[in-house]
């Protein structure tokens, strides 16, 4: 399935020593002993998968969850001019990354025209109440439909959110039509969503209990928002499954996410490099960034190993956005501490480019700059900073699509999915869970003064301790 000559390639040739000078990756180890550790992690990976804990892996394939998602997205969406997504962490970006990556620039500013009658998307995550009376007093509620999305149905910020909406909506239309400006994305057993939803007879998509959270992307949660904003998802869809593909083989020379997994491990585990920059040459790809830095830090960074033994492990993402942060974060990473390594996410075609004309021939500082594109030029920077990187011997790589469409987007999220697993096995963490953010969830339950969520208060601030 898919087309396998449109799928990422990484190139890794400034991780390797020789390349980058005296340090790096010994390339005999990919062939030896990390080829043979990477077999044993692929088989647990399988061996997890076909026992039915990875069910992000099936979403690819799902077809009735694709039609099922389609046709609540259709029937829905007449006479709907905004799509308002509430939800966060998991539940909220993979759709801003499908929203940014697949969507023209500047959507919401669009004309309806130009949008082809598709509404406009909007996400609430973070409950600032002065985000969401901005976002609410814009929006006509007999015309927007708001997408309320959480597995457990508990989280406390999306579910502060919706009973805002609810009763914004109560108001403006009365109580029995709120129901009908809502869809729910959840767990189709259980929890608060759920048990709403079957009350007002409001349409549910499912989040399979095998898809946790930040796997989620290529379910409803991800698919419901991208299908009613016209994004090809077929394309996406053919894209991961191509990439999951791709990976199936336990050959770590011929596995990519394999690759990826094994050299960011290395880079934290014994090349000194815990702290992994992932660094898009695309402005559509900056939602994918945030996305990365989620999957990555929720499922690596973990207090105990799958063996209950306390390890603190994980390395630390961190996103950062070519070519503007050249002159932000750049300098840190050239002379700083040798503590980093770059994943820098190019393309070979922009979707549009721009050629720089010649209205000062006359002036040397700036007639080089014309004939070229402003993609030649970001492109150029992409790989000016990988090689003066190289030469400074700090490790990066590239993730190179040949352009940031729907199919090689599913590439990509399903790259970072499967080689998130892998690293799961490298660390001895279970990537599945999140332990630290269910402890979060717990305390800001107790501060809200939820019953059977007593926590003893939290000392006030000290004044010896304050300037
Ligand atoms: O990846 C995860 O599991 C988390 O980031 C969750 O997506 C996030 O905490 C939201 O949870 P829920 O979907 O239950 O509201």
């Amino acid at each position: 399935m898919g087309d396998g000559s449109r799928l990422p390639v990484i190139d890794f040739g400034n991780m390797v020593a020789g390349v980058l000078g005296g340090v790096g990756m010994d390339p005999g180890r990919l062939r030896g002993d990390l080829a043979a550790r990477f077999r044993d992690a692929h088989a647990e990976v399988e061996a997890r998968r076909e026992a039915g804990e990875m069910g992000f892996f099936d979403l690819p394939a799902d077809r009735v969850l694709a039609a099922e998602t389609r046709r609540v997205a259709n029937t829905s969406m007449r006479e709907c001019d905004a799509f308002v997504v509430i939800g966060i962490g998991g539940s909220a970006l993979g759709a801003a990354a499908l929203r940014d990556a697949l969507l023209p620039p500047s959507w919401n500013e669009l004309d309806d025209e130009t949008r082809g009658h598709a509404p406009r998307l909007h996400i609430l995550d973070n409950p600032d109440p002065e985000t969401v009376s901005a976002l609410l007093a814009r929006l006509n509620p007999a015309r927007t439909l708001f997408n309320v999305v959480s597995k457990s149905g508990t989280t406390a910020e999306t579910m502060a959110q919706f009973l805002v909406v609810w009763r914004w909506l109560e108001t403006a239309l009365g109580t029995e039509t709120v129901g009908t400006r809502f869809l729910f994305t959840t767990s189709p057993e259980r929890g608060t969503l759920h048990e709403l939803a079957a009350r007002h007879d409001i349409p549910t998509l499912p989040i399979p209990d095998a898809v946790g959270g930040r796997f989620s992307v290529l379910s409803p949660v991800g698919l419901l928002p991208a299908t009613a904003a016209g994004i090809d998802i077929e394309a996406l869809l053919a894209g991961a499954a191509a990439m999951a593909d791709r990976c199936s083989t336990p050959d770590l020379a011929a596995n990519p996410a394999g690759t990826l997994a094994t050299l960011l491990h290395a880079a934290d585990t014994e090349m000194g490099a815990p702290v992994q920059v992932f660094m898009p040459y695309a402005d559509r790809l900056a939602g994918l960034a945030y996305w990365v830095q989620q999957l990555w830090a929720e499922s690596l960074g973990k207090a105990l190993d799958r063996t209950g033994r306390r390890v603190e492990t994980g390395p630390t993402p961190v996103p950062a956005f070519g070519a503007a942060d050249q002159h932000s974060i750049l300098q840190l990473l050239m002379e700083g501490p040798r503590d980093k390594v770059v994943v820098f996410l190019g393309r070979e075609v922009p979707g549009k480019d721009i050629t720089i004309p010649t209205p000062f021939p006359d002036t040397p500082d700036l007639v080089y700059l014309g004939g070229h594109t402003l993609f030649d030029l970001l492109d150029r920077e992409r790989r000016a900073t990988a090689e003066a990187l190289r030469r400074e011997g700090r490790m990066n790589m590239t993730v190179m699509v040949d352009r940031v469409d729907a199919h090689s987007l599913g590439a990509l999220l399903m790259l970072f999915q499967i080689a998130v697993v892998y690293a799961g096995e490298f660390y001895g963490v279970d990537p599945l869970d999140q332990p630290g953010v269910e402890l979060g969830k717990v305390l800001t339950c107790g501060l809200m003064g939820r019953s059977g969520y007593e926590i003893p208060s939290i000392p006030p601030p000290d004044p010896r301790w304050r300037v």
